[in-house]
């Protein structure tokens, strides 16, 4: 029988790794509390309905990428392809307008959407994301780029690309959308199946297609930002405003229109020239329409998701600062039972102290065991052999240099509190 693997898609974030991850979360928690954005935790998964209404019936993540089954209610339920519908659900569900406006939350965690899998796309993958709601300021929309602008420089990623593009909302995005079909109706056979499919339903969605023959017809299709409404229009100079003043560097581009069906007024996405194919490193825009779309009262919104593997992966290829890797700073090596005995106390005394330490449960000798400290990457080696035994002493040796004392357990402790105190201040 072969052993069972992980699905296709999905990946298992092994400790190599996962200390990189705890460093891009760590980074993302402080500009989210130094920006205003409390964090929350919402569920993994929802009622099929809130991405059917929110995202849009007609956008891939919705048609051909939902992981969606029916429960033993018989109720259909969908593993969340994305936060934001999710985000404002729960901005309505707890009566949030009532509270200061925008309302500013964070969130980090897995999302599921059945694509097929490459470099930097999977079908389990993790978001950080950011919502702002309740407010149609442009300088949100400001504020929610320059976060995450603050979130890539302080994790040091470098030649990223800044594009801007406003959509529209209902009042001027149906003339947009004439317009569009005017000039797409010659070329019509000429485009990709799916975009023939979308010329009736989201004509929109063309004119962003990777397809180079769809490119190809669409080069000098019309502009969305030249038949926004005045509101939309206003709007998004007071965006593009916002973003000079910040110094912020970025550039309009016409082609963005994003892939979820709620986005009004601003679209933004943030590419990384080391990433290949799936280059976003993240995406985000304004979305008023979207709590009316579920039921909820006309509330605006403005966020960004940014895709964590992706961060990494832009990380590691810049060969980015990551921190420092945890790792065990202390190792108790004992021979004989009662020595192990007192290493076990010793042991727990150093963690009660918040000092990193271990010692050895594979029965292996003194030498194997200073083997494995030397693995551990142990600064500091604690002894307790016969001789320590019966004097009640310990001996301590400093793996860096090599030097060896033997003392009390207390001036050891000492030793131990000023060496992690050390540590904790570089
Ligand atoms: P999105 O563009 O679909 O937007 O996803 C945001 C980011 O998630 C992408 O830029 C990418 O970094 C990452 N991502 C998306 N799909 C995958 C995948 N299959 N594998 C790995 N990473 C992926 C949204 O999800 C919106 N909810 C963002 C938003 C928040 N808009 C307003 N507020």
């Amino acid at each position: 029988m072969s052993s069972i693997k992980a699905p296709r898609g999905v990946r298992d974030i092994l400790p190599e790794e996962s200390w990189k991850w705890a460093h891009v979360f760590d980074v993302t928690r402080q500009v989210a509390r130094d920006f205003g954005y409390r964090e929350v935790h919402l569920p993994i998964f929802e009622y099929t309905e809130l991405f059917s209404r929110g995202v849009g019936e007609t956008t891939d993540v919705v048609e051909k990428e939902m992981y969606t089954f029916t429960d033993r209610g018989g109720r259909s339920i969908t593993l969340r392809p994305e936060l934001s519908a999710s985000m404002v659900r729960s901005y309505l569900e707890h009566g949030m307008s009532r509270q200061q406006q925008p309302v500013k939350l964070w969130s980090a965690g897995p999302m599921f959407r059945y694509e097929r899998p490459q470099k930097g796309r999977y079908r389990q993958f993790w978001q950080l994301d950011f919502e702002a709601i309740g407010s149609q300021d442009p300088y949100v929309d400001v504020e929610v780029i320059d976060l995450s602008l603050e979130i890539f420089r302080r994790l040091g990623l470098k030649g990223l690309e800044v594009k801007i593009n406003s959509v529209g909302c209902p009042v001027c995005r149906p003339l947009y959308r004439d317009v569009l079909r005017d000039f797409l109706k010659p070329n019509l056979e000429k485009l990709c199946p799916s975009c023939r499919d979308r010329y009736d339903r989201n004509p929109l969605r063309i004119i962003d297609c990777k397809n180079p023959e769809c490119k190809a017809v669409t080069e000098n299709a019309p502009r969305t930002i030249d038949y926004l409404c005045e509101e939309c229009s206003e709007h998004f100079v007071g965006v593009e405003s916002g973003l000079r003043v910040l110094g912020a560097d970025f550039s309009v581009d016409n082609r963005l229109v994003r892939g979820l069906d709620y986005y009004t007024k601003t679209a933004y996405e943030i590419l990384s020239g080391d990433l290949g194919a799936q280059n976003a490193v993240c995406g985000g825009g304004r979305y008023d329409n979207l709590a009316e779309s579920i039921g909820g009262k006309h509330t605006p919104g403005v966020g960004f998701a940014a895709g964590v593997e992706r961060i990494v992966l832009s990380m590691e290829q810049q060969g980015s600062d990551f921190g420092l890797q945890p790792k065990t700073d202390v190792y108790i090596a004992s021979a004989g039972e009662e020595a192990r005995e007192r290493a076990l106390k010793i042991l727990h005394e150093l963690r009660n102290l918040c000092i990193s330490s271990d010692m050895d449960y594979q029965d292996r000798s003194l030498k194997a065991q200073f083997k494995a400290a030397n693995n551990m990457g142990a600064e500091y080696v604690c002894v307790i052999g016969e001789d320590e035994l019966k004097s009640g002493m310990v001996t301590l040796k400093n793996m860096n240099s090599g030097d060896q004392q033997t003392l009390t357990l207390e001036e050891g402790l000492d030793i131990l509190k000023r060496a992690e105190l050390s540590r904790k201040s570089r």
